[in-house]
């Protein structure tokens, strides 16, 4: 399993130990969740904290984009050092936009994702499988770290799953929010390919719960 710690819930007053953790750990991304405030009624990082943890780890920097604008914010995230840009289906009115913002982001060198928020329906990503490399299927309201995990997640996970499988295409699948060993379990059971956890890890001793997420 790909585990992806966010580091939105990263202890900020001991960063430099809790880097060095996650350097050392099994990790090999990092989650970085970008909120504007609008999209969601939070706000968190802009490109100036990426570049540092860019500068401080050689992880693969997966960017969560929770954005109105992520035409805008996906430029200014990849000249920071994105190297997955995910970007919410929910943003957009209309296919067209959407394929062309991830062909954008593929042309400007990253990979692309694309987000769904618990309540929108599965359906609409199975015409989209052929543009994206990741679909993160969101197992909490986005906004906030330390939610519980909604139930029904799993029965989408599977859902995705099998029409990625029937199709020529091999996107991931990643998960998001109220991520522990028995949620991942079940997430990985149902054919996620990463998972992402923010405050499991961050609350718990940082290279042993990553361990034992990557074992599932
Ligand atoms: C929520 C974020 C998540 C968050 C997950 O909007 O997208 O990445 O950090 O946190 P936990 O694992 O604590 O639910
Ligand atoms: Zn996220």
């Amino acid at each position: 399993m790909i585990v992806a710690p966010s580091v939105l819930s990263l202890h900020y007053e001991d960063t430099l130990n809790q880097l060095k953790e996650l350097n050392e750990s099994k990790a090999k991304w990092m989650h970085f969740d970008v909120m504007d405030g609008h999209f969601v009624p939070n706000l968190s990082f802009g490109p100036d904290i990426l570049k540092a943890f860019v500068k401080g780890s050689d992880l693969i920097k997966d960017v969560h984009i929770m954005v109105e604008d992520p035409n805008y914010f996906s430029d200014v995230f990849i000249k920071a050092g994105a190297d997955i840009i995910t970007f919410h289906y929910e943003v957009f009115d209309n296919n067209e936009d959407i394929i062309a913002l991830a062909k954008k982001i593929k042309e400007n060198g990253a990979k692309a994702g694309l987000s769904l928020k618990p309540k929108t329906d599965i359906k609409c990503l199975k015409e989209l499988i052929p543009y994206f490399d990741l679909f993160l299927i969101m197992s909490v309201e986005p906004g906030f770290g330390g939610q519980a995990f909604i139930e029904d997640t799993p029965s989408r996970i599977n859902q995705l799953r099998k029409w990625i499988d029937e199709s020529d295409y091999a996107p991931l699948i990643e998960v998001d929010g109220g991520i522990n060993i028995e949620t991942g379990k079940i997430c990985s059971e149902n054919g996620a390919d990463v998972l992402v956890a923010g405050s499991f890890i961050f609350n718990n001793d940082i290279k042993k719960t990553i361990e034992a997420l990557w074992k599932l």
